[in-house]
């Protein structure tokens, strides 16, 4: 298993650096959206390790076709290279009614199915590679749906999971979905991410992926029950870290994450 940490924002690269000079991780995961003004020549020079690429804001099942072919050019280039270890990206919505949301707001993986198939096909066709789509951390009933929505879209379309496993957590403290239910998706997965949450500060309390507290004994124990589904040759595990930088609780998660997957780490790109 390799162990990587995201790269958001400038402000943390010489963090990320020290991790990766101590052996702590062995990739970093680019928030790709960030940079995508950064001269390629820059951002390829930027850190001595393999990339993942995490699309945030592409829309991809909203948004214009102008402004996506025009994104999805820019990430080819990108693409070509930096040779990223995945591509992913998020399958939710990002507007109600014409209406900009402040968070973004999880798909009816039912009702939604034909449409969000289409959306993924055509995308996966521009950004020509396998598209990975991260599950939501479930606040509604219609989390449960979310296992069979993930397996079916990649029997239909080849596009895979970048399964967090600490949203899988949050779907399960929130609405129940048993991390059972994943076994099928982790089975057929390569790429994971994991991370604190938190509760929200509005009541009724829900368990929100914040990125800002350590790893619970919840999220450690379903990586640790399932290691040997999770592990793999190409396997990667991205630690997601957004704020309240603590290195030495951020130390702290890296190492119980290596004594889980203790496999040793890989050469930097060259
Ligand atoms: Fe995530």
């Amino acid at each position: 298993m390799r162990i990587g940490f995201n790269y958001t924002l400038g402000d943390t690269a010489p963090l990320v650096r020290k991790l990766l000079e101590a052996g702590h991780i062995d990739y970093v995961e680019l928030l790709i959206d960030n940079f995508l003004a950064v001269p390629i020549d820059e951002l390829e020079a930027g850190f001595a390790a393999p990339v993942g690429f995490h699309i945030m804001f592409s829309k991809f099942i909203e948004n214009d076709t102008p402004a996506l072919e025009s994104l999805a050019r820019r990430l080819r280039e990108l693409i070509e290279r930096l040779r990223p270890l995945y591509v992913s990206d998020h399958v939710a919505r990002f507007s109600h009614d014409g209406r900009q949301l402040y968070h973004l707001a999880e798909i009816d993986y039912v009702g939604d199915y034909p449409q969000v198939r289409e959306r993924v096909d055509w995308w996966q066709q521009q950004l020509g590679c396998q598209l990975l789509l991260e599950n939501y951390p479930s606040i509604m009933d219609g989390g449960h749906d979310a296992p069979a929505f993930h397996e079916r879209l990649y029997r239909d379309t080849g596009a895979g999971v970048l399964f967090d496993a600490s949203n899988a957590v949050c779907a399960h403290l929130n609405c129940g979905v048993p991390l059972e239910a994943w076994e099928g998706v982790i089975e057929h997965s390569s790429h994971f991410h994991t991370a604190g949450y938190n509760l929200s500060i509005l009541q009724p309390h829900l368990i929100l992926d914040t990125h800002d507290q350590v790893l619970s004994e919840a999220t450690l124990g379903f990586l640790q029950r399932y290691r040997g589904l999770f592990d793999g040759p190409e396997a990667t595990l991205t630690y997601e870290r957004d704020g309240r930088f603590d290195e030495a609780e951020i130390i702290g998660d890296l190492q119980r994450l290596r004594g889980i997957f203790p496999s040793s780490p890989v050469e930097p790109r060259t």
